[in-house]
């Protein structure tokens, strides 16, 4: 894997916009991630003191606003699984102020692209006042969080322009996973031992692209069901689900579309009351424990007028479904699965004619409370 990121690339050189570019880099960040964390052998390339700390904690705390914290859901699933470590993650703006019972040796990790988000520095100022030790994953060296944490990791996404989060999120991703895989080796589970996350990263990289060249087809869905409506929904569950929230916060954020990610088995408690004729219903579907019940969850909304489309891994695959995307370990799927839905969004943006790098009423970086 060798990947040249100069400093021109924050141009969008022929790209319309900054977010298209952005989508598409996300194969190469995914091997400049494995370039730079892993070695050779494929074995995690991770400061020892810091796996020292994290070792020596009996809970993980990781904390996120918007998209990061969408990316934290995700990283539970993985430092559990892999490191078998009990993780919790939370909103920072909520966090700040109604702060959980900790446990006796908390470690913090806050996940942030850009290092300066004000909600969730001010828990930091908060871990650092309590003398708790902390890690910040962010893309941009040297910001307030990156220097003020016992710890930094760097995302290397190369500058993220767009006010819409994507590769930020893949790489967060990415890197809590090899972070997670070295700190199961270190404690010695065998799951972590067995999980090769190089071989791993190059699928995903290769499944991305796959996806990226299919554009034309998300940009046909989005044509077909997203840009007349004004109500849409993404389920899943388990990690689907936390899919769904960053699918749906992407549709939101640049196209205006009321959209909700839902835990598809919760939809029939009291949701599935607003499914009217041809809503949108966007159903993820790549854990295999789950697969057969968010497909029966669809079909339920489908019975009450519901528009279904399926985004699938492969071998969950049957005749009839959308998209369908090909296989990683399933830990990894949300790296595949939340593509389609980046360009879903795009390209309702785009052809609903709005400023897609620059949504109404929000910024890039929010550095007040
Ligand atoms: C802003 C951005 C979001 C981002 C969030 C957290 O609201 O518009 O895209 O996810 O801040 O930003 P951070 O830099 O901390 O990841």
């Amino acid at each position: 894997f060798h990947v040249d990121m100069n400093a021109d690339e924050a141009d969008k050189g022929t790209y319309p916009f900054y977010m298209l570019k952005e989508v598409d880099e996300q194969p190469n960040v995914m091997r400049k991630l494995a370039q730079t964390y892993l070695s050779e052998h494929g074995e995690p390339n991770i400061d020892k003191q810091l796996l020292q700390a994290m070792e020596a904690a009996d809970r993980l705390y990781i904390i996120g606003a918007g998209t990061s914290y969408h990316a934290g859901l995700i990283g539970k699933r993985l430092f559990e699984n892999l490191a078998h470590i009990p993780t919790e993650v939370h909103v920072s703006s909520e966090f700040a102020y109604e702060q959980p019972m900790l446990s006796e040796k908390p470690f913090f990790i806050f996940l942030t692209q850009s290092g300066e988000t004000a909600d969730s520095r001010e828990v930091l100022v908060n871990v650092n006042d309590a003398g708790y030790p902390s890690l910040t994953i962010t893309n941009v060296q040297n910001s307030t969080l990156s220097r003020e944490a016992t710890y930094t990791l760097l995302l290397h996404a190369g500058p993220e322009i767009a006010v819409a989060s994507t590769k930020a999120y893949t790489a967060q991703i990415a890197l809590e996973a090899i972070l997670a895989k070295a700190l199961g080796e270190l404690t010695g589970q065998i799951i972590a031992q067995n999980f090769n996350i190089r071989q791993q990263l190059g699928l995903v990289a290769t499944g991305m692209q796959a996806i990226v060249d299919e554009k034309d087809k998300l940009e046909e869905m989005s044509s077909k069901y997203l840009l007349k409506t004004n109500r849409a929904f993404y389920i899943g569950r388990g990690i689907d689900h936390a899919v769904s929230l960053e699918a749906a916060l992407k549709l939101k954020e640049i196209s205006y579309i009321q959209c909700e990610g839902f835990a598809s088995g919760e939809l029939k408690h009291g949701t599935i009351a607003l499914i009217e004729a041809g809503t949108p219903v966007i159903g993820f579907i790549t854990q295999a424990k789950t697969a057969g019940l968010t497909r029966s969850n669809l079909q339920e909304t489908m019975a009450r007028g519901a528009q279904t489309l399926t985004i699938v891994r492969e071998s969950l695959a049957v005749d009839g479904d959308d998209l369908v995307l090909p296989d990683v370990d399933e830990m990894l799927m949300p790296l595949l699965s939340v593509v389609p839905a980046q360009l879903l969004a795009y390209y309702t943006s785009l052809n609903k004619g709005l400023d897609v790098d620059k949504p109404r009423n929000l910024a890039k970086s929010v550095t007040v409370e």
